[in-house]
């Protein structure tokens, strides 16, 4: 059946989106699926009403594409679709949420405090400790992060802090290390270890600079073996399935930390999902095919 692939919006990861869209667009049509863009969800819905939707390709970042509004209208029009449902959606666009879940599952998740629209951040960041990470609860790609490794640092956060309706969190910021692990279906892809060539990770290192080294797997043996067992369980433990994308950062201890999930990974040429599966021999058609199978119908 036809295939819309879902990109674009109007979330803060709107050029992001367009670059996975075009990618997965192109995969699917080379495999012979009959598959078209579709530039956000007003769009969707008039070519859902016109009868040309079989089936949605989700690769919407960030927003009603992430945070079970998309999924709960689609599931409302009987449209199959890519990605986590309703709940696990919902829950995982908001890191605090997310990370109060995983709290109560007695799975690992780094300190934080939860900084309310107008709350005071430099008081939230002084009871955690330096250095920390102080971002938006509901935005991805980095957007609106800030590492704040001395108290001159405070004052971006506190500016932007300033302007942003939105719920806040600073979590404490972890030194062994980040990584991510991949979700097909019911399998961890391997874990990629990121080392950016800079401070952090962040929209620039992610998206323009090529100077930020991937490893994967990122870890060896029994280590390799508990990062995928953590991801599996901390995207299970939030409501999701289908497929994701599980940060993990680790101490400099060695314990690890789960992050955050993303539901409809980034699909761009500097994207982890597909780093991680081209390891294993999956190439970049064969995770668009497998992501297009495993729609929650
Ligand atoms: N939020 C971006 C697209 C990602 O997680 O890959
Ligand atoms: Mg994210």
């Amino acid at each position: 059946g036809r295939v819309a692939v879902l990109m674009g919006g109007n979330s803060s990861e709107r050029e992001v989106s367009l670059d996975s869209g075009r990618n997965v667009l192109a995969a699917l049509q080379a495999q012979g699926v009959e598959a078209f863009a579709v530039d956000g969800i007003p769009a969707l819905v008039e070519a859902i009403r016109a009868g040309g939707v079989d089936r949605v390709f989700n690769i919407l970042h960030g927003g009603d594409g992430e945070n079970g509004v998309l999924q709960g209208l689609l599931q409302a029009m009987d449209v199959p679709y890519t990605g986590p449902g309703v709940l696990g959606s919902a829950l995982t666009l908001d890191k605090i949420r997310t990370k109060q879940v995983w709290i109560a599952a007695g799975l690992p998740t780094a300190r934080f405090v939860r900084i309310p629209p107008g709350g005071d951040l430099a008081a939230a960041v002084r009871e955690l400790g330096l250095p920390v990470f102080v971002k938006p609860s509901t935005e991805g790609s980095s957007v609106g992060v800030f590492r704040i490794a001395e108290e001159s640092d405070l004052a971006p956060a506190v500016a932007f802090a300033a302007d942003y309706a939105g719920e806040l969190l600073a979590e404490q910021m972890l030194t062994g290390g980040e990584f991510t692990v991949g979700v097909l279906g019911d399998t961890a892809l391997p874990s990629v270890r990121i080392v950016p060539a800079g401070d952090w990770y962040d929209y620039h290192a992610k998206y323009v600079a090529d100077d930020t080294q991937y490893i994967c797997p990122g870890l060896d043996g029994e280590d390799e073996d508990a990062i995928r067992a953590l991801a599996l369980a901390g995207f299970r433990a939030a409501g999701c399935d289908g497929w994701g994308r599980v940060d993990i950062m680790r101490h400099g201890d060695g314990r690890l930390m789960l992050m955050e999930v993303n539901t409809a990974p980034g699909m761009t040429s500097h994207s982890l999902v597909p780093k991680a599966a081209a390891q294993i021999g999956i190439d970049f058609p064969t995770v668009c095919w497998r992501v297009l199978e495993s729609s929650l119908e």
